[in-house]
């Protein structure tokens, strides 16, 4: 690095567009500049030390710092580094979409990477509409989706996505994209007693939405095994078999959105596993390199392939750095550490671990909630407990904005304060964790958490 931190301030403000970042928030305070990571910790350029909760955002599974995945890349780059996925393969890819095979629930068995997770919603919605016609049912192409959902940014993603904020500015969208209520338990419309029962209707709730529109229209049902925005909603018991069933009604695809799910963070390589329940494909990215290269991948089975198999029939879908060299050889590196060191065992075991210390959290007037699976957690923020009334917009600004993300980045943490939903804190450490982490999480959470009540 040649800049030093004064320069590496000035070139960030005048030349670095920072995604969904309110750029005038680094009017009057320093961009956060981090510069190196090690484990579950990164460091800013004065050295200063953060624990990094969010892995990054949702990717670095296996830590930071880990010289076996960066020399993996300096090999496969020195050998061949680059080279298309368009009429040609070349190892790595093939290795990766074998191994990725053999870790895929039930049949999926069939990998079309892609270089992120939008590229890999975008590619499943395509590739049922293109599906659908090639088998003679072209008036099958609409998808459903839930309420407050994050699907990705591309068009097609953004218009599965269901964070209406997120898409005024860019409507007129694509489409056909359908939403269903998401499995919201805390705010339950119905059912708020009875999880179970609220499980069936929000299952239903998808039925009614494909009948609405006529089933025979439908293509697919994106859902992610627990939904991120509005944070961590875990699907009811019941819930997806009874989605599963739907779906077969009507011969819809389900789709499972795992680009945050897979790779460990429920304790499985792929959670549709935890939760009992057959995708027809699975959308993915993310952990699957732990972030040290970027890759998505859309992973299906032999009977949505098999249109293209024979004749003329292609796929009309690529994109140029999809099933990259480098980053193919480091997500087999990636793999490599997951199954040396049993790290979806690790998940498993030390879950209840990691939500006893964020549980402990609910006895904070200002926690309304507190839900996720594995590592992956979110906690809602409330204003008033017992009615469970939440923050109005210029609260939640204030509070959100203006005082939690930058206190909790200033004591040391970095996660999410979110408000695309409910106001949320989100949580999703790097999956070597373990109790100290866990500790100076819910340390941290309680002083800032304790801190912003006050402010209220
Ligand atoms: C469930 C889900 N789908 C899709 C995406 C989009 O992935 P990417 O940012 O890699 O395009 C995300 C990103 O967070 C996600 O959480």
């Amino acid at each position: 690095m040649t800049m030093t931190n004064d320069e590496l301030q000035a070139a960030a403000r005048r030349h670095l567009w920072m995604h969904f970042t309110r750029l005038s928030s680094y009017a009057d305070h320093d961009v956060p500049v981090i510069v190196r990571g090690q484990g579950a910790y990164v460091y800013d350029q004065d050295g200063k030390r953060y624990l990094d909760g969010l892995s990054g955002l949702f990717t670095v599974q296996v830590g930071h710092g880990r010289t076996e995945l960066a020399e993996a890349a300096a090999k496969q780059a020195a050998e061949l580094a680059y080279f298309p996925l368009w009429s040609y393969a070349h190892p790595s890819a093939i290795e990766l979409a074998d191994r990725v095979a053999s870790l895929a629930p039930g049949d999926l068995n069939r990998v079309f990477f892609t270089t992120g997770g939008s590229e890999a919603v975008e590619s499943a919605w395509k590739l049922a509409r293109q599906y659908f016609k090639a088998i003679g049912q072209p008036e099958r192409w609409k998808v459903v989706s839930r309420d407050i959902a994050y699907h990705g940014t591309t068009m097609g993603a953004l218009s599965i996505t269901g964070v209406p904020a997120m898409k005024t500015a860019f409507e007129p969208l694509v489409p056909g994209a359908i939403k269903a209520p998401n499995t919201n338990f805390y705010r339950a419309p119905e059912h708020g007693d009875d999880l179970e029962a609220f499980g069936v209707w929000a299952a239903d709730e998808i039925e009614r939405a494909m009948l609405r529109e006529g089933p025979e229209t439908v293509a697919a049902v994106f859902l992610e095994p627990v939904q991120n925005s509005g944070g961590c909603f875990t699907p009811p018991p019941g819930y997806f078999a009874r989605v599963r069933e739907i779906c077969d009604r009507y011969g819809v695809l389900l789709v499972s959105d795992e680009v945050i799910c897979a790779w460990g963070r429920l304790g499985h390589y792929f959670a549709a596993e935890r939760y009992g329940y057959q995708p027809d494909m699975i959308t993915t990215a993310k952990g699957l390199t732990s972030g040290y290269s970027p890759l998505g991948a859309l992973i299906t089975s032999d009977r949505l392939i098999e249109p293209f198999l024979d004749g003329t029939e292609t796929f009309l879908h690529g994109i140029t750095f999809a099933g990259h060299p480098v980053s193919s050889a480091v997500a087999l590196a990636n793999l490599d550490v997951f199954a040396r060191e049993d790290l979806t065992g690790h998940v498993r075991s030390h879950e209840p671990m990691f939500r006893a210390e964020l549980e402990a959290l609910r006895d904070l007037p200002i926690v309304g909630d507190v839900r996720g699976d594995g590592f992956f957690y979110g906690i809602e923020l409330v204003k008033d407990k017992q009615t469970r009334e939440t923050f109005n917009d210029d609260e939640s600004e204030r509070l959100l904005r203006r005082f939690l993300s930058p206190r909790l980045f200033e004591a040391g943490l970095i996660c999410r304060a979110d408000d695309r939903g409910d106001p949320v804190i989100q949580l999703a450490p790097p999956l070597i964790c373990g109790e100290e982490q866990f500790a100076e999480i819910s340390g941290i959470l309680r002083t800032v958490l304790e801190e912003a009540w006050k402010q209220i």
